[in-house]
């Protein structure tokens, strides 16, 4: 045999190997595989897996990084689907496995609803690809999957699909910038946890709170020299930069419960109606606490909540330290230079004093809101009453018999009072008032009196 039959020969026999590989497989033909490559001018098994994870709360913004991308290099471009099993599949091993076997094929994109804004939501990308170019204009393909609800890994991910991994690489960080830049979370009020009936969706937005300073009752003076640590204008924060001097500050509120720590933060964020708040409470912040320090840095100027910091003060986190000394760490590796604010809330500061002295400069405010004086008593009453019939001269008694409760009793008292006049009729007077008075404080209401604050 000449070497040139030889030749053709083995060529024949290599054929026929593959054409009976390609048999006993099934067909592996797939229309989604020729989508990627044909756009790419590649074959699959040389495509380097270049990806982006992200948590899946991201997920929002990596739609709105990618749609970013696409509205800048092909607006054109028009999103699609695999068909096929896609369980616990990634959209890189879903094409490589058809690249083999056609077992996916091109199919409708799947979309997901994510939030965007306390009662707002949009769709987004949940496994899907699309075809575009790289800022060099060479081809490119980006694949988007949200977090799987059965996978144990909380994240979503974006796929940049290119003939090399430098082209890849170059459109991964500008959709990484673009995904930061396009944030929805900046400005907005958000909750970490878990919540029973979206999935495992880890933030949630709340409405920001707009309240009055008239509606936070405070003795003289207390709720502005709060609002003077907290509230700093974006000019007084460009001064304390070019001095060198840091911007981020801790307050803690502390006193018993019902005297108005909550209310006086949720005042603090309706003055700070530009600011990214996180508010943490409960263990479920435990679990939170790195993620939301970095968040909050980046998405800066930001206030940290952390309400009844008292109750996770004793819990160990991840690394054994008790929670509170994790939460000192992460305030004072914010760093100095960052504009984030800590507001911590607690109704037993002796359980934090140890760990606040050992640790200085963390807060650097603390204020007692006590139970109000007979001052704040008097005004407590004028506010919950104002849109009432009470007859407030007749019930002054009503000032001088609550001596030591709390604000959020009289807020309680007033209500019951309310409830009785609608269901007795008549005036409604300090006699009144004081018949509830009488019995809130009675034996019986002890467990209540207990929950709202009473003495
Ligand atoms: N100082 C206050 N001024 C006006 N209302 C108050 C005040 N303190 C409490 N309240 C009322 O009582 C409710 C419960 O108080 P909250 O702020 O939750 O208490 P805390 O956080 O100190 O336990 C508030 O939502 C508000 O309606
Ligand atoms: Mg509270």
């Amino acid at each position: 045999m000449n070497p040139t039959d030889a030749r053709a020969l083995a060529v024949a026999v290599k054929e026929l190997f593959e054409s009976a590989h390609r048999t006993l497989r099934g067909s592996a033909e797939s229309t989604l595989v020729s989508r990627v490559t044909e756009h790419l001018g590649c074959p699959m098994t040389e495509i380097p897996n270049v990806a982006l994870h992200l948590p899946s709360f991201e997920h929002v913004n990596l739609q709105r990084g990618v749609d970013a991308y696409l509205a800048e290099h092909t607006p054109e471009a028009s999103w699609f689907g695999i068909s096929g099993t896609r369980h616990f599949n990634t959209v890189i091993d879903m094409l490589a496995e058809s690249a083999n076997s056609g077992s996916h094929q091109l199919g409708a994109v799947d979309y997901t609803t994510v939030a965007t804004g306390p009662s707002t939501s949009t769709e987004a990308v949940q496994i899907g690809l699309v075809c575009t170019s790289a800022p060099d204009g060479s081809p490119v393909v980006l694949g988007i999957q949200g977090a799987q609800d059965d996978h144990h890994e909380q994240r979503c991910h974006l796929q940049v699909l290119a003939a090399d991994r430098a082209t890849a690489a170059v459109v991964r960080d500008e959709v990484d910038r673009l995904t930061r830049e396009h944030n929805i979370f900046r400005g907005q009020v958000l909750s970490f946890g878990m919540s029973e009936h979206h999935g495992n969706q880890l933030l949630t937005f709340l409405p920001r709170p707009a309240l009055r300073a008239d509606e936070v009752v405070l003795p003289e003076g207390l709720l502005t020299s709060i609002e003077r640590h907290v509230v700093r204008t974006a000019e007084q924060t460009a001064v304390l930069r070019r001095y060198g001097q840091h911007l981020k500050r801790g307050l803690l509120l502390y006193g018993p419960p019902g005297t108005g720590k909550t209310h006086t933060v949720r005042y603090l964020l309706s003055r700070l109606p530009e600011c990214t708040v996180f508010v943490l409470s409960g263990i479920a912040m435990i679990r939170h606490l790195r993620a939301t320090t970095a968040l909050a840095r980046r998405l800066a100027p930001s206030v940290i909540v952390v309400e009844d910091v008292d109750l996770i003060a004793q819990h160990r986190g991840m690394e054994g330290n008790p929670v509170l000394f994790e939460l000192l760490n992460e305030m004072d590796g914010i760093g100095s230079e960052a504009d984030v604010t800590f507001v911590l809330t607690t109704n037993r500061v002796g359980a934090m004093e140890e760990a606040l002295t050992q640790r200085p400069g963390r807060v650097d405010l603390a204020v007692e809101v006590p139970k109000p004086d007979t001052e704040c008593r008097e005004r407590l009453l004028r506010l919950y009453s104002s849109g009432t019939p009470l007859d407030l001269p007749s019930a002054d008694t009503v000032v001088e018999a609550t001596d030591g409760v709390t604000a959020s009793f009289i807020k309680e008292l007033v209500r019951r009072a309310v409830l009785r006049h609608v269901d007795q009729g008549g005036t409604l007077d300090g006699a009144v008032v004081h018949d509830v008075l009488t019995e809130l404080m009675a034996e019986q209401q002890t467990l209540t009196r207990s929950i709202l604050g009473g003495r």
